[in-house]
This record gives C-alpha cells, sequence and structure tokens, in this order.
C-alpha cells in the first residue's frame, strides 16, 4: 500500500503533462495555466485512496482521479470569477490574466476534458461512477450559489452555512473517495462510511479554509488575505462572531458589512479576535474530525488500510495553504 505522500507524488508525475492541445493559444494556455501552479492535489488522492481501501490501485482508479482533478480546477476558474479573487495558489488568477470572458471558456473546456477521462473508464461501474459524478457536480454548483446569494443576506444560520460548505466543497471530497471505492469493489455500508468519513472530513476542512482567509500567513496561504471578509462571505467566523459578539461590536460588523473602510480587514479581525472565534474554529474542526473518524471506524477492512487516510485527515487539518 502507498502512504499518502507517495500517492501524492505519483498522481502529481502522472498529472503533470499538457492536459490541452496547442490552438487556440488565449484558450488552452490560459487551462493549463492553472493546472501548471500545482495545489494539493487531494481529491483524485482520495479517489486513488478509496481504491486501494479495498484493492490494488486499477487503472480506472488513475482515469477517474484525473478526471476529479480536472473537475476541481474547473470549479476553482468559475470560483474565482464569482469572488473576484486576483490570487490562487501564490499567483494571478485565471480571469485576472487572461480576462473573464476566457477564464470561462477555459473552465469549460476542463469540464469537458474531465468528462474525457471518465469516457476511459473500461469498468461494469460506469453509469454509477457517472451518476455519483453528475449529482456531485450538481451540488456544487448548488452550494457555489447558496455560497453568492449568502453574501446579500445578514442573518445566515449556522445550519445553512453548514449545509452550504456541504454542498461546495465537502461532496466532492466525500464522492471522491465513494468512486474510488465503487471501482475497487467496495459494498454499500463500506461507501456509505466511506463517504461519511469523506463528507465529515470535508466540512473541517472547509472551516479551516475559512479560518485560514482570516488568520492564515498570507505568504503560505495563497489567496488574497481577508478576501471573504471583503465579500462579505458568510463564513463560520462571521456568523460565530454575530452570534457571540457585544451589542456594539454586533453593529459595528453590520456597519462594515455595509461600507467597505479601507481598513476593513483589519476590523473585522479584531472583532473576530476579540470573540476568540479563532479558538471555537478550531474547536469546530474538531468536532468534525472526531465524526469523520467514526465512520472510518465502521469500514470493514483491516485498521492497517486505513491508515493513509488517517494521515491526510491529520495532514489536511494543520495545513496552512
Ligand atoms: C480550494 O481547494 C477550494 C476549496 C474547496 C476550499 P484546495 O484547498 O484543495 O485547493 P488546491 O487544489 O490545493 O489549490
Ligand atoms: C470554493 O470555496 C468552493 C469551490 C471551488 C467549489 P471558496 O471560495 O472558499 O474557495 P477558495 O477560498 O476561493 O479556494
Ligand atoms: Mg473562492
Ligand atoms: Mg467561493
Ligand atoms: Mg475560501
Amino acid at each position: 500500500m502507498y502512504s499518502f505522500k507517495e500517492l501524492s507524488q505519483l498522481f502529481e508525475e502522472k498529472f503533470n503533462i499538457r492536459h490541452f492541445p496547442e490552438y487556440p493559444h488565449n484558450l488552452y494556455n490560459a487551462s493549463q495555466y492553472i493546472l501548471t501552479l500545482g495545489g494539493k492535489r487531494i481529491r483524485p488522492v482520495m479517489c486513488l485512496m478509496g481504491n486501494e481501501l479495498f484493492d490494488n490501485i486499477n487503472p480506472d482508479a488513475w482515469h477517474l482521479a484525473n478526471a476529479i482533478e480536472l473537475f476541481h480546477n474547473f470549479t476553482l476558474i468559475h470560483d474565482d470569477i464569482m469572488d473576484k479573487a486576483p490570487l490562487r495558489r501564490g499567483m494571478q488568477t485565471v480571469h485576472t490574466k487572461y480576462g473573464g470572458p476566457t477564464a470561462l471558456l477555459a473552465g469549460d473546456v476542463m469540464l469537458v476534458a474531465a468528462y474525457d477521462f471518465i469516457n476511459k473508464i473500461n469498468n461494469d461501474h460506469i453509469h454509477q461512477v457517472l451518476e455519483i459524478f453528475n449529482h456531485t457536480a450538481m451540488q456544487v454548483c448548488e452550494g457555489q450559489q447558496l455560497d453568492m446569494d449568502f453574501e446579500q443576506n445578514e442573518n445566515v444560520s449556522f445550519d445553512e452555512y453548514e449545509k452550504m460548505i456541504q454542498l461546495k466543497t465537502s461532496v466532492l471530497l466525500a464522492a471522491s473517495l465513494q468512486l474510488g471505492a465503487v471501482l475497487g469493489g467496495a459494498g454499500v455500508g463500506n461507501q456509505q462510511h466511506l463517504y461519511g468519513f469523506g463528507k465529515n472530513l470535508g466540512i473541517a476542512f472547509q472551516v479551516q479554509d475559512d479560518y485560514l482567509d482570516a488568520f492564515g500567513d498570507p505568504e503560505k496561504f495563497g489567496k488574497k488575505h481577508g478576501g471573504d471578509i471583503i465579500a462579505n462571505k458568510k463564513t463560520f467566523l462571521l456568523i460565530q462572531a454575530m452570534h457571540v459578539s457585544s451589542k456594539d461590536q454586533l453593529i459595528e460588523l453590520h456597519r462594515l458589512m455595509r461600507n467597505n473602510d479601507d481598513d476593513k480587514i483589519q476590523k473585522v479581525i479584531n472583532i473576530y479576535k476579540s470573540c476568540t472565534v479563532d479558538e471555537w474554529a478550531q474547536e469546530l474542526k474538531q468536532k468534525y474530525m472526531a465524526k469523520a473518524f467514526e465512520h472510518l471506524e465502521e469500514i470493514a477492512v483491516l485498521s492497517a488500510r486505513k491508515k493513509p487516510l488517517e494521515q491526510l485527515a491529520h495532514y489536511l487539518l494543520d495545513r496552512e495553504a
């Protein structure tokens, strides 16, 4: 069996090719650009791990891993347009470098390239793979719409936030694991627990993403510091701050959401700190991690086979980028 680190390296070697034709340069260079900026490649590796939990890694799992990473990068290109984000992986976003219309197309063509990889799968499970993949893709779009809707809504509840991040982020992590497991011939019960593990891990992963936006080291994070604060994103940090802040702080938070003060980011972070929402976020992450591990426990394979998944979970929750 491969460790999480070994699988990440193996995937990176295979994925590190040009995925698109040369012409038209403006389109395909934009698509290729984001792929060459790297990223953690966790979703494809999760697909490979989900496969290896039950069997030796199947060639179809590699096709699917490629499809999943391309799909993820498609969502990032479009997400950066929606979020008006200038930086991704420490470099200019695709729409900043190539313009909005080309970025849209560069994302679209990447989604098609993802389906090309799925089309290479030579397996009895192809219908189930497509069903899970397509359902997940729709959920991601639903989550992204809610994320934008919530920018305009000052009273998003914690439950609404949790639902939104499940859709936009955690279902793809969960499905990546499940898809690998399907190809490995896993039974339904094991698939469900693996999905449950991925879903809770994915929620913790998005909580960490929200935390890093405000409290991460901008050098390591690779995205614009405080981008969520500028966009009035209803992150856990903001929802929790509105819940526990004093009356004056709450009035100030509402004022800051309506006006874009030059030092809005710092002012909001100061309120976060005084309400200790940074500590709350760490606790929340641990809560979802614990739920994830309960599901992992229930998967009926030798516990030694679960090691890479445990390594992944620890890596994700301590990550700084
Ligand atoms: C970023 O995902 C989008 C979120 C769901 C938070 P990653 O943090 O996995 O991005 P890369 O691929 O490693 O850059
Ligand atoms: C992105 O969430 C989720 C998807 C790309 C589907 P974010 O908007 O928080 O991700 P980052 O912070 O830009 O990577
Ligand atoms: Mg974003
Ligand atoms: Mg977003
Ligand atoms: Mg984010």
